[in-house]
């Protein structure tokens, strides 16, 4: 199954937007996954394609926030270090787990699913419209 991304998150600035949208894809594969009641090699095979894809969106926005100057660099690029440390974190869980157990569930969806979405909705909507006016056509980026 796929889930659709919700439409609340779209910032309207295409380059950020395409990146959400496979990070949500990857969160798809994740929910889907643990959902089967998957081993916790195959959960961690799912969660470390997630954080790969994770560390490229990151860095390109980290990059064009240094590039552009935008005013709360320091605070976003702080979220995302929380957001690299709770998947660590999480990594270690599922390491030490027994697979899809309904506490990994839970876990998964409180340490990346909310906190990712919680991330676009408090930060990424902001710098969205900044960049769409320093870099409309999210060229050098
Ligand atoms: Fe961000």
């Amino acid at each position: 199954m796929s889930r659709k991304f919700p439409e609340n998150l779209l910032t309207g600035y295409l380059f950020i937007d395409r990146q959400h949208q496979e990070l949500y894809a990857r969160i798809d594969d994740l929910l889907e996954t643990l959902k089967d009641g998957a081993s916790k090699e195959k959960i961690l095979e799912v969660l470390r394609y997630l954080d790969e894809y994770t560390i490229v969106h990151f860095d390109f926005e980290e990059t064009a926030m240094e590039m552009h100057r935008y005013p709360q660099r320091f605070d976003h690029a702080a979220s995302h270090m929380a957001l690299r440390d709770g998947v660590a974190t999480l990594m270690k869980e599922v390491q030490e787990s027994q697979g899809a157990t309904p506490e990994l569930r839970e876990a998964c969806q409180r340490i990346v699913v909310d906190a990712l979405l919680k991330h676009i909705a408090e930060h990424d909507m902001l710098l969205a419209p900044f960049l769409a006016e320093k870099n409309p056509e999210g060229s050098n980026l």
